[in-house]
């Protein structure tokens, strides 16, 4: 009989031993928690396409970041639903704006849970664009303007991190600048550095009403298809200073989270998308598969492929799951 000296089954025999030799660990300290927050009064409207998943107004998300802090999430990161629209987006820098409003109130009710501001423009403009329109494009130098503009509101307002997430080149650098200039010195930008024009962001796009009006984003969101591309817009972000990066999506892309963690020393997060979200929902609720195990077997790929965040509406059921 044949009797092989080497046998990586000793290491799988039994549950104290897996765990002794586990590489990687998920973490309740890795997960950042997105949420939507709606102009709207006393509103708590749950999203279709993101089971679980709601538009709260101010009054509810205090309530709800007030339940992820309690359950031990360290993050939560913000987006807004303006009550108008326009071509500017000029909600998004308005110092009374959803966002301003919002952040203002979590940091004033929950205390030790971080607020992380998306900074955009898609879900502010009446176009659904990431920045100001030129000839049906997104004008590249006149939205980072507006871009400064908007992440020092986003400070003033009492955000702990910004997190710059239009594509649009040299924002980190003028956000970096517009900062300094008014002050802020000290808040650090999580830059998308590497995000892509990608299909996994339909749900989201309902959630937040951002939807493009015409067109698409494939002028500044990266082409799936690339990875070397994905080093060259990292190495932008941190030569113009960005303090971590992100890649997004996250679970189609695990090769460009690997190539980056590699090159890179900077802390790295990748976001686990509204659509990977959506169809573990479906498939859930169908009965299709274990959503536990499914969650945490996606979420630990994510954290084994090289992020060290992990942004994911997964966050709260994570947090009982690992409790
Ligand atoms: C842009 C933004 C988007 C997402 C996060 N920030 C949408 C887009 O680029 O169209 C998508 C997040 C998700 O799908 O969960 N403000």
């Amino acid at each position: 009989m044949l009797k092989p000296r080497i046998r990586p089954r000793r290491l799988r025999g039994t549950p104290e031993i897996r765990r002794m030799v586990r590489e990687t660990r998920l973490s309740l300290d890795d997960l950042i928690y997105p949420l939507f927050v709606t102009y709207e009064k006393e509103a708590r409207k749950p999203i279709p396409s993101m089971p679980g998943q709601h538009q709260l107004s101010i009054d509810n998300l205090v309530k709800e970041a007030a339940e992820a802090k309690a359950l031990g999430i360290p993050a939560i990161i913000l987006f807004g639903i303006p009550e108008k629209k326009d071509a500017l987006g000029s909600d998004s820098y308005d110092p009374h704006g959803i966002i301003q409003q919002a952040v203002c109130a979590v940091k004033e009710t929950v205390s030790g849970l971080l607020v992380i501001t998306d900074v955009c423009f898609c879900e502010y403009t009446d176009h659904g664009h990431c920045g100001v329109i030129k000839n049906n494009d997104v004008d590249n130098d006149a939205t980072l303007e507006l871009l400064a503009r908007q992440v020092v509101s986003h400070a003033k307002a009492g955000a702990d991190i910004v997190a710059p997430s239009g594509m649009i080149d040299g924002m980190v650098g003028a956000i970096r600048t517009g900062l300094d200039e008014a002050g802020f010195e000290k808040m650090p930008i999580l830059s998308y550095a590497i995000k892509y024009a990608s299909s996994f962001y339909g749900p989201f796009r309902d959630a937040a009403d951002s939807a493009p009006q015409f067109g698409d984003r494939r002028t500044h969101q990266m082409d799936p298809v690339n990875v070397r591309e994905a080093l060259r817009e990292a190495e932008l972000d941190v030569q113009e200073g960005a303090d971590l990066l992100m890649v997004k999506p996250a679970l189609a892309f695990l090769d460009v989270i690997s190539r980056v963690k590699d090159r890179f020393d900077l802390p790295l997060a990748a976001y686990n998308v509204s659509g990977e979200y959506a169809m573990v929902k479906a498939a859930a609720q169908n009965g299709w598969i274990d959503e536990k195990a499914i969650t945490l077997e996606i979420l630990t790929s994510i954290k084994r492929a090289g992020a060290d965040l992990i942004l994911t509406y997964h966050a709260k059921d994570v947090a009982r799951w690992l409790a």
